[in-house]
């Protein structure tokens, strides 16, 4: 993408406006020019009203459901970024597919691809993203059919797997990325990984309010194991490994909690689990010790 033009974008399932923040930075690091958000599309009400407190801009810009959008009313815009709906695609959902037909949730990706074909002038670049799942068995054909889409439509695709953690985020996030250039034999490359020791502990605030802590800083030592209680039940412990805690990743169970993923306790000198969605429950739990490494 050329650094000497302002890059018109429009985003659609814009949540709260990740891409947009992204093309903020590479303005700052002098990467782009300089970036205008044309429009945005996004339903859900407490999305809109952050992605305008983040970005300034005014709720005016959001066109609403995509199932709304007439691709001929769209202004041009040099790039479109669409992170769709995942639900029905994740392992973390019921995996109903995202088919053409099948109206599930996750089939509203395609709406991009109606779009694509209605607009009075495509534009130059198209970024997807969606999780891993999507490369999986299960979903080969449909992906194929949707790239093959794309291609009859004169777009270059490329597309990868790339985890947060190759890129100095401390957060377990593997995403899928297929990035389309209007044209044949469009050159492009994934950004390098970056060598890092990023830490959840980097990122941590040091001001946390009182609420956001299960426990107090009483525990039992037991087998090289830290036992906490709950703050305010005496049925829930926290039984924290000490070796494991200091060596990143996992690093104890809380016996309490039925489901496999939200019984892990996260040391703060690994990476955070994936962080899930504000309608799924999201128990993730870090361990803060105040000894130091
Ligand atoms: C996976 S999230 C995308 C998050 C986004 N990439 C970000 O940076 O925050 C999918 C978003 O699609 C939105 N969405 C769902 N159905 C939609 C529709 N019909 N039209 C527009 N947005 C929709 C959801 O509210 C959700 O915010």
């Amino acid at each position: 993408m050329t650094n000497k033009n302002i890059i018109k974008v429009g985003t659609f399932f814009s949540g709260i406006g990740s891409p947009e923040k992204a093309l903020e930075r590479l303005k700052n690091e002098g990467v782009i020019k300089d970036y205008e958000v044309e429009f945005f599309s996004e339903i859900d009400k407490n999305a809109i009203k952050s992605y305008c407190a983040i970005h300034n801009v005014d709720e005016s810009l959001n066109l609403g459901s995509i199932t709304d959008i007439k691709g001929n009313d769209l202004p041009y815009c040099d790039l479109w970024v669409g992170g769709f709906p995942c639900q029905d695609i994740s392992c973390a959902g019921k995996m109903r597919s995202f088919n053409f037909e099948s109206s599930t949730r996750s089939s509203l990706g395609w709406e991009m691809i109606r779009l694509l074909r209605e607009v009075n002038i495509k534009p130059k670049y198209v970024i997807f993203e969606n999780v891993a799942m999507i490369t999986s068995k299960k979903f080969k054909d449909t992906l194929n059919l949707f790239k093959e889409d794309l291609m009859s439509l004169g777009y270059t695709l490329y597309d990868e797997l790339l985890s947060a953690t190759d890129y100095e985020i401390p957060q377990t996030r593997t995403r899928y990325f297929l990035v389309a250039i209007l044209g044949d034999n469009k050159r492009f490359r994934f950004p390098d990984k970056i060598e890092n020791n990023a830490m959840l502990k980097d990122l941590l605030e040091e001001e946390v309010d009182e609420k956001y802590y299960l426990t107090d800083s009483n525990y039992i030592e037991k087998d090289n194991k830290r036992i906490f209680k709950h703050k305010n039940r005496d049925d829930i412990e926290y039984e924290v490994d000490m070796y494991k805690y200091f060596n990143g990743g996992v690093c104890g169970v809380d016996k309490h909690t039925k489901f496999a993923i939200s019984s892990r306790l996260f040391s703060i000198y690994g990476n955070s689990p994936t962080l899930t969605a504000s309608n799924t429950s999201d128990n993730s739990k870090i361990v803060i010790e105040s000894e130091e490494k």
